[in-house]
């Protein structure tokens, strides 16, 4: 009897401690929601609401103008001279179905999808793009020393309620090694059948120190060549160079109308690149998951970088999310206006329903991690050896909890993975009364240890010496 309560004890002062031992392969569950709830301005929202009066006041004008402030109210101009209503009440479509009627709600639970995680310092930035009604902010972070240790925490908008309607919809963050947050607004919200496109896309930077806003940067036309890009700005990867916080890049995969568009901080300008290996894999496209078939036809999706060659310049990996294979250039490349079409390498083919969404490289280590879509699964490959799915390994798998990786980073010796049954919601109906949504962790060193990723990096051996990448006109 004693030893039983014993063992009672220790199972609840492990889950007390955050530590739940819930794993999914090498993978530590952080956390997990069978729906989302937020805490604004210290209330809980934990239900549909109609509208945020109670919450931030009473400023608004009124329960139907809920994201964005009066000067955006106005129709504007915007691209190929489309006309955009800024207004989210504006005439509902006639073939409106659920979405449509949603208009003017605050918070609708089942509507509120994470996609993306990202970790800095005591902070877990949580996205959730704006493609439904009903989402209170799709900029969100959670306290990890507040919430280290619940399973499922509430979420709060960022850098609070007011300031978060700045943004319209984010698919996925990243943070640079200058404290710094940067985002792809898309400025659209994706309902169904009727997308309302409500500002020009922008890359928005916070400096987390601050909390504050330090650059909105309106993408060109140029950068934006269908009314649907904007739809495709999935993820952000910033580059430094030489360590020089002032001297950035970001490069904004566009998986829609397959280019990447550059942004320099420096010189407060952006430009896009087209090429064939942006495209996706017309034989790729049939995807099977969450119990959901469908064909899909995303490019671009995910772009990595390397570490620094001795030319200045990293390696820039790259992937269509309908694809197998991957590819790579030099990030210098991209940084010029005019890249040299003939300097993107194809590296190899990752198998057979291998689809992926993000990938991330640990650069002291070299190692890459996939999110795998058609797979449930995170894996690793050891950038020093030929791609191929042999020098490839399965690190976590599981058709329930980690369906539809849909984030995957490498925060310092972190893997941070986001899952949240996308297919599901799309085609079908997540069961609410099951976990959806997923956040996990893991030490890369107890990733790759005893795998095929496993290895030393050898200076100058590399699958692919810097020396290639270097373009003679940067
Ligand atoms: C373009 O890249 C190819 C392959 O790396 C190289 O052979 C060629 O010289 C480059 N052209 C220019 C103009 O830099």
């Amino acid at each position: 009897m004693k030893t039983y309560q014993l063992v009672i004890c220790l199972a609840l002062l492990q889950v007390c401690r955050g530590q739940s031992g819930r794993r999914v392969g090498k993978l530590e569950e952080v956390f997990a929601w069978k729906q989302i709830t937020y805490d604004i301005n210290g209330i809980m929202v934990l239900e549909d609401r109609f509208a945020e009066d109670d919450l931030v006041g009473r400023k608004k004008r009124s329960a139907d103008s809920i994201y964005f402030d009066e000067q955006n109210d106005d129709e504007r101009t915007w691209n190929d001279g489309h006309i955009i209503h800024g207004n989210p009440i504006d005439t509902p479509s006639v073939a409106a179905i659920n979405p449509n009627d949603e208009i003017g709600r605050f918070f609708i639970q089942y509507n509120n999808v994470p996609m993306g995680a990202e970790r800095v310092g005591n902070r877990l930035f949580v996205t959730i793009p704006r493609r439904r009604f009903g989402i209170p902010a799709t900029l969100n972070y959670i306290d990890l020393s507040v919430y280290g240790g619940t399973r499922s925490p509430p979420l709060t908008p960022y850098p609070d309620m007011a300031r978060s309607r700045s943004l319209i919809s984010v698919y996925r963050t990243r943070a640079d090694q200058c404290g710094r947050l940067w985002t792809v607004d898309t400025g659209t919200i994706e309902i169904p059948n009727n997308p309302r496109y409500l500002r020009t896309p922008a890359i928005v930077v916070y400096d987390l120190r601050t909390d504050r806003e330090i650059l909105r940067y309106e993408l060109k036309s140029s950068d934006l060549p269908a009314n649907n890009t904007p739809t495709g700005l999935a993820s952000i990867t910033v580059d430094i160079k030489n360590g020089d916080c002032s001297d950035a890049y970001a490069f904004i995969a566009d998986v829609v109308t397959y280019g990447v568009i550059v942004f320099s901080l420096k010189q407060r300008d952006s430009w896009r690149h087209q090429h064939n290996y942006f495209h996706f894999n017309p034989t790729a496209g049939n995807l099977r998951v969450a119990g959901q078939s469908f064909t899909w036809n995303d490019g671009v999706f995910s772009i990595a970088l390397g570490n620094e060659g001795p030319d200045g310049c990293r390696t820039a990996f790259f992937h269509p999310m309908v694809s197998s294979q991957e590819f790579a250039v030099s990030a210098c490349e991209l940084e010029s206006r005019e890249a040299n079409q003939t300097a993107f390498n194809v590296l190899g083919d990752r198998g057979a329903n291998s689809q992926s969404t993000m990938h991330d490289i640990h650069t002291p280590s070299n190692v890459m991690f996939f999110a795998e879509i058609a797979q449930n699964a995170v894996s690793c490959w050891n950038t020093e050896k030929p791609l191929n799915r042999q020098n490839m390994q399965i690190l976590g798998q599981d058709g329930q909890r980690l369906s539809y990786p849909s984030d995957l980073h490498v925060t310092n010796d972190e893997v941070w993975v986001t899952a949240n049954t996308l297919p599901r919601f799309i085609y079908s109906r997540l069961d609410t009364d099951q976990y959806n949504f997923f956040v996990y962790r893991a030490k890369v060193n107890d990733l790759i240890s005893g795998t095929t990723c496993e290895g030393r990096t050898r200076p100058n051996q590399g699958y692919m010496p810097s020396s290639h990448y270097g373009s003679s006109h940067y």
